[in-house]
Formats: structure tokens, sequence, C-alpha cells
């Protein structure tokens, strides 16, 4: 099963009706169907051979992505690589005709070793306070090249001279599930202003640069299908100052629901909406670069129960891994749905902080989380972990993050 998709939404024997069980309060309650409920013994079986791991699902992946690229008006994604740099994720990604967005070279090195003979055009560098040696091994590649500050080029033209760049822009305003998240506005140290376009200008034109294209990536998590139609009025606005402007880049940022709630993005919303930008604006190619959408959900982080304990009224199940594997919920007070995969058809009895490891207080996957009687042994389950799970882990207090893993495809 898992093969065919029609239009953008994947039926829910793939990913579960996952919003029909949101009781009436809002409450998550389980999600019945989701992809790792069908896959549980293959799951269990990887955990006992190793732990603490994370697992990847490539149907899911190329489910995410049939889904991105059924997007019309965009004539162009690019994974955003920081979501989940593993080889196989890149590899599946580049047969479904994505390109790539990196931020370092360590990320371009990624792509190419991942994906040889990979065409450079399918490739963006758009990093951030770089230094100039950085810009100038991209333009050796061959790749895009996003500069988001005037004082590079004025200050080293020669590595831009001849040069043709992409320009972000701040439009001014931020979105995303969390203030750390959001990518523009006067707390975010990210891309030019409008009214500095003019001297921006000024510096490419001195250093013999052309500018081909306008980025704008406002933040991450976001589930206002208008956001990105909105950027594409703003940047071809801007695009009237730069006559040899030809694409424009809305970025990445499209969200994805977890289990405690919210809307998911409804992509034929996002279609609709880009469709008519687009036409209001036909002369410019439009590309995109999400990351989360196309890997959160096909990720679970799998951990084995170390300790339980009870302090006062408080009680802990405690994991061989924490803030060192998932940053996410310490940094951001993220939500990640937390089951017991051992136990998973037996009800709850016991609500309990979910913590790992770390010589922290913040070390906690999940507060409160109502689970089966659950003992050392038991393998639990981190949900929606795809995206910037095993990205941002860590080796703090030398303690290894889970390895990862691909599932082989399941038999027809
Ligand atoms: N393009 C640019 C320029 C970006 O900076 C990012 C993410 C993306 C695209 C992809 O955004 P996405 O589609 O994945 O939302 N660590 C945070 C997310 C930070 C994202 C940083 N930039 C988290 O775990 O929520």
């Amino acid at each position: 099963m898992h093969a065919q998709f029609f239009g953008h939404r994947a039926p829910d024997a793939v990913f579960g009706p996952r919003w029909q069980e949101l009781v009436e309060d809002g409450t998550p309650e389980e999600t019945p169907d989701v992809w790792w409920r069908e896959r549980r013994e293959a799951l269990l079986r990887l955990a006992d051979d190793e732990s603490p791991r994370y697992v990847y699902d490539p149907e899911v992946v190329t489910a995410r992505s049939d889904e991105v690229q059924g997007l019309g008006p965009i004539d162009q994604s690019f994974y955003a690589v920081k979501a989940n740099p593993h080889p196989e994720v890149l590899r599946l990604l580049e047969r479904r005709g994505l390109g790539f967005e990196c931020v370092s070279p360590g990320e371009l090195d990624r792509v190419f070793e991942a994906c040889p003979g990979l065409d450079p055009a399918r490739v963006l560098f758009q990093p951030n306070f770089a230094a100039p040696a950085e810009y100038a091994d991209a333009f050796e590649r061959g790749v895009h090249v996003t500069v988001d500050n005037v004082q590079p080029l004025a200050e080293h033209p020669d590595v831009f001279a001849g040069e043709e760049l992409f320009v972000r822009v701040d439009p001014g305003q931020g979105e995303g599930h969390h203030r750390k998240v959001r990518t523009a506005g006067a707390q975010s140290k990210f891309g030019v202003v409008p009214d500095d376009l003019g001297r921006l200008r000024a510096a490419v034109d001195q250093a013999g640069a052309t500018v081909v294209g306008l980025h704008a990536h406002v933040g991450s998590g976001i589930t206002d299908e208008s956001t990105w139609a909105g950027l594409v009025d703003l940047l071809a606005s801007l695009a009237a100052e730069f006559p040899a402007v030809r694409a424009l880049n809305v970025g990445g940022g499209l969200g994805v629901p977890n289990a405690s709630g919210g809307r998911p993005l409804d992509l034929d919303a996002l279609d609709a909406a880009l469709g008519k930008a687009a036409a209001r604006h036909p002369q410019y190619d439009l590309w995109m670069e999400p990351g989360r959408y196309l890997v959160a959900e096909a990720g679970v982080l799998l951990a084995r129960v170390t300790q339980t304990k009870t302090k006062d009224a408080a009680a802990y199940v405690g994991l061989d891994t924490g803030m060192n594997s998932l940053l996410r919920p310490a940094l951001y007070g993220a939500h990640h749905e937390i089951v017991n995969l051992s136990r998973l058809d037996e009800p709850p009895a016991m609500t309990a902080d979910v913590v790992g490891p770390v010589c922290e207080t913040g070390d906690v996957l999940g507060h409160d989380r109502r689970l089966p009687p659950t003992e050392p042994g038991d393998t639990l389950l981190v949900a929606t972990t795809g995206a910037y799970g095993a990205s941002m882990s860590n080796r703090y207090n030398l303690r290894e993050p889970a390895s990862e893993v691909m599932l082989a495809p399941e038999p027809a």
C-alpha cells in the first residue's frame, strides 16, 4: 500500500485522520492510524537492536514531496537541507525532482556527496553572516548564491565580480511557531530591509555583479496559506528596481501539525493563493524552499526507558536520551506526541514528565504525558521528529545522540 496519491492530500490510510481526533476543547487525543502504528513491530525490532534511534519512513517523504511538487504555480522547489540532511532523504528528494537549499559549506558538501552528478543549478547557497571565502567557494561550485547584507559586497567586490546573485529581503514581519524561528522583522538578523535596497544595488553595480532573483523567508511552522502569495507580491514590487530579476523565491516555513492541535496547512488553498499571485506577476519564475513539511512526519525518535521515579506529587519516566537527541522541546517548548510503543494498546494509567539523562532541568521531552503503566526496558516513541530532530542533536554531557535509520519500503 502507500503508493498512490491524488491531488495534494494523501489518504488517511497513510497519515491517519489526524484532525478528527481533536476533542472539542482542542485537547489532543491519540492518532490511531499514523504510519508508525502500522510499522510497530518493525520499529520495536529496530529499537531492540539499538537505542536511542531515529527512524524515517521513506513513503511519507515521498508522499509529502508529491504534494509539494504538485503546487502548480511553483516552478522549482528546493528542500531546506537543515531540516534533515540524512543522505537517503537527500537522494529520495533528488529523485522526486527537488533541488536543495543549503546554508553552509558542510551542507553543500553533504548534498553533492549524497547526490553525485547533481546539477549545481538545482542548489541554492543562502548563508547568513558567512565569511567571504564561503561565497567564493559557492561561486566556484556553480550554485545559486543569495546575499542578505550590503557589507560583503562593498568590502569584497572581487568575490562577487561578474556573478549573478539573489538578494534576501526582510519584509518586516516574521511568522512562525515560536519567536525564535521568526526570521524577519526588527528582532531578526536576516535580510535587507526594502529601504536599504538602493544602497545594495549600488554595491552590486560597483562590484560588477547582477541581481537575478529576490528571496524572502519569514519563518518556520506557518499555517496561514496567504503568506507566500503576499511575499510574491512584495518581492515583485521590489523587483521593479532590478531589471535582471527572473525568479522570486518565497522561502519555506510550511507548517506541519502535531498532536498539540492547530490547523494543518491546506495545500489546495496555498496552491490557489499562489496561482493568483503568479497570474499577477507572470514574468517571474516562483521558487519555494520547504524543509519541515517534507520530513517532519516521516520521522520518529525511539528511546528506551531507563528508570521511573516519583518525587512528591511528580512522576518521571526517564529515557536513554533527551535534549541531546531532540532539542525542540527545551528550545521552543515544542510539543511532540509521545507513546509507549511497547504497550501501545494499553490504556493510560499514569501521568508523568518524560525526561532524558542530561544534567539540565530543561531536559524534558514531554510534560504531563498520559502513559500506560511504564517500566524500565519499554520503548517510547516521540512522534513528528523527522525535521530538526537529528539535525539539531548534540553531544552535551558527552552523550551521543540517537543514530538514524531509514526503513525499507513496505512490501506491497
Ligand atoms: N529557507 C530558509 C532561508 C530557512 O532559514 C529555513 C529554515 C527554511 C527555508 C526551511 O524552513 P521550514 O520549511 O523547515 O520551516 N529549528 C526550528 C526551525 C528553524 C528553521 C530555520 N530556517 C524548529 O525546529 O522548529
